[in-house]
């Protein structure tokens, strides 16, 4: 007779078979594997970065990819120098401060506010039209991580809720899915600085609280959206994330169940500090993955 929970050694073989996936404590791991897969897709909620997590960090040549907020970045330099290489002259200002080793989180969060708060005015100031920034978005160098259409969709047809939670810019990424899925999934929900728009459809302000790296959690949920009833009772949580930042986001989720961390590892192989860190925090380290491989077979082997 066959159990449900008979899946978990195999999955784990292959997670335990390959190269390029960590697992610091298979025992825990498949503990939690075993859990959820007794749970089932009822009982699963899904929460996932967006920047270098679903989406791509390099292109085949290895060169960088774009994250939400660097579609200003490329298409306002096209367009107006000046304007874009305040964005750029940002980006090279903070972008080391955020993954400094030599600085502490409480050290960071400033630089940080600066950072979103300073290209956030940019953008509110140049009233970007929600025509423009869409165009801004077909142009830009975001792209799907390899499988993320077929998960996004496997994960509606499977009724399980996905969680976006992005310190980038939520429109950004609903105008990406709507460009490439067609629509955004019913299942789909978002935790992000919303640009707004006044009645022309031009950007007068940003959505607050204001949400950057390092406050990804239950302090910038609204907890009173209908969106928090739906996943009541969804207490097994599948979290994929690719920095420091993205390791508490399940932690507005009231619940007594497992989180399962996958972690996408950008960074270089030469920085063995860094990597063990990743393995400290995640459950699960995939090393320089462009697809959602792992992912899919999770949630494959828990319907
Ligand atoms: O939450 P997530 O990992 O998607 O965070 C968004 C990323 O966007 C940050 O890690 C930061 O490096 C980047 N960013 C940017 N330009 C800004 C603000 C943030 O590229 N103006």
């Amino acid at each position: 007779q066959l159990k449900k929970t008979d899946v978990v050694p195999l999955l784990m073989n292959y997670l335990l078979g390959e190269e390029q996936i960590l697992v610091a404590d298979p025992t825990a791991v498949a503990a939690k594997l075993r859990k959820m897969v007794v749970g089932g897709a009822g009982k699963t909620v899904v929460i996932s970065d967006f920047d270098y997590t679903l989406s791509r960090f390099a292109n085949e040549q290895g060169e960088r990819l774009s994250t939400t907020h660097g579609v200003f970045d490329d298409n306002v330099m096209r367009l107006k120098p000046e304007l874009g290489q305040k964005f750029v002259d940002l980006k090279n200002k903070y972008y080391p401060i955020e993954f400094s080793p030599n600085l502490t989180m409480e050290e960071k969060i400033p630089h940080m506010e600066k950072w979103w708060g300073t290209s956030h005015s940019l953008i509110v100031n140049e009233k970007f039209s929600k025509n423009t920034i869409e165009d801004f978005v077909r142009q830009s160098r975001i792209v799907f991580k390899d499988g993320a259409e077929d998960f996004i969709e496997a994960l509606d047809a499977h009724n399980i809720p996905l969680v976006i939670f992005s310190a980038g810019i939520g429109n950004i990424i609903e105008y990406f899915l709507q460009q490439k899925l067609g629509a955004i999934p019913r299942n789909t929900h978002f935790i992000s600085n919303m640009i707004l728009f006044d009645e022309d459809d031009n950007a007068c302000a940003f959505s607050e609280p204001l949400i950057h790296t390092f406050c990804k959690n239950s302090s910038v949920i609204q907890k009173e959206t209908s969106f928090f009833h739906d996943i009541a009772g969804r207490v097994n949580v599948i979290l994929l994330g690719d920095s420091m930042g993205d390791i508490h986001m399940d932690v507005g989720v009231e619940r007594d169940g497992p989180t399962l961390k996958v972690g996408y590892y950008n960074g270089s192989l030469d920085d063995t500090a860094a990597l063990q860190h990743y393995e400290e925090v995640y459950d699960i380290v995939l090393i320089h993955d462009p697809t959602l491989n792992v992912a899919q077979k999770i949630v494959d082997i828990i319907n």
